[in-house]
């Protein structure tokens, strides 16, 4: 889907509970001397608020044809003696001043992916102004081993059994090198222990969206471990607004990023989770040991799974609107 479509722009423009937070935000630090940059506008929702909020100038970024929506939107609103609608991308644009405020939706499902967060730190670096501020200002990626079995067997084990007569098996593997991606359907998962913060990003100081994480959990529950789910929150002014599955829904999907194979866990285990993404490339976690019982973490015997940048978008969830905010 593209961005270029009305349709990839129907679920973030229409978020009530994004929206909401982002509000709240916007109605908090916009003055009538704010010049604000809707960086990646879309439809400009974020932007038209700044501007209903009162501030004197906003410039709407978006390099998509969508903007032929955009500035009827900015008309049907009455809003265009102060915003202004730039077709481009931020890097091939020149706004005509600073700004002190940056709005942006640049974060994917699992915060990185769709890699758009490299276009907010240029937009930043060149036309912040010192003590301007950012919506959102920071993001944590989290990560949560939950029971899933439904959704695995529907998913990852199906491809076990023979279908037609056929021996399928040789699926799987790929099957288990997938990041699976949904909006509620991981509602119906068992946490084994509470979510842990696996990547902080201060996005005031950020420079790099490359990940090398390392996480440990001690179950708290027993269950079949499944795999992990992912998601991010961010802050929004003072608030943070979460995109857990189990918060109340926003068009952000969550991650389900699957084991091999299910495996017993139990109360006090250790469970260690690592998160391998370089920017734009592959996706690759680490799993716990892989026999018997859960156990500290051992590299040496650790396996790693792969996934190809291709896999992930074919997944569905990394693509435009279906990612990112
Ligand atoms: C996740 S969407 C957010 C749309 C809108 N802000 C909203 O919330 O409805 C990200 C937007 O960023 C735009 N975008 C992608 N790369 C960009 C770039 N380099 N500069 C400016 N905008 C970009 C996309 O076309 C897309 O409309």
């Amino acid at each position: 889907m593209s961005y270029d479509s009305i349709i990839g722009h129907r679920t973030m423009a229409l978020d009530g509970v994004r929206n909401a937070a982002y509000q709240a935000a916007l109605e908090s630090i916009i003055t009538p001397d704010s010049v604000v940059l809707d960086l990646g506008a879309g439809l400009g929702t974020l932007g038209m608020l700044a501007a209903r909020l009162g501030a004197r100038r906003v410039y709407l970024v978006e390099p998509s044809n969508v903007v032929s929506v955009t500035r009827e939107l900015v008309h049907r609103n009455g809003l265009q003696a102060r915003v202004r609608v730039l077709q481009g991308r931020i890097e091939d644009l020149e706004l005509p001043e600073p700004v002190d405020v940056i709005t942006s939706v640049m974060t994917g499902n699992f915060l990185l992916s769709e890699d758009l967060l490299p276009s907010l730190f240029h937009a930043r670096d060149k036309y912040l102004k010192p003590g301007g501020r950012l919506l959102p200002s920071e993001a944590v990626m989290e990560v949560m081993p939950v029971s899933l079995p439904t959704y695995y067997a529907e998913h990852v084990a199906c491809w076990q059994q023979p279908h037609l007569g056929l021996d399928f098996g040789a699926a799987q593997e790929a099957a288990t090198n997938s990041i699976y991606w949904s909006r509620s359907k991981f509602a119906a998962a068992t946490p084994l222990a509470p979510a842990q913060p696996l990547l902080h990003m201060d996005l005031d100081a950020a420079q790099s969206t490359h990940c090398r994480a390392t996480t440990e959990f001690s179950l708290t529950t027993d269950g079949s471990l499944h795999g992990w789910l992912g998601w991010f929150r961010m802050q929004l002014g003072e608030a943070w607004l979460s995109t857990s599955p189990f918060e109340p829904l926003t068009h952000w999907g969550s991650a389900f990023l699957p084991l091999p194979q299910a495996q017993d866990g139990h109360a006090g285990d250790a469970a260690g989770f690592s998160l391998l993404r370089p920017p734009g490339g592959p996706w690759s976690w680490t799993e716990p040991h892989p026999h018997g019982r859960l156990r500290p973490r051992d590299p040496r015997r650790h396996g790693r799974r792969d996934l190809h940048q291709g896999d992930c978008l074919a997944a569905a969830g990394c693509a435009p609107g279906g990612g990112a905010g």
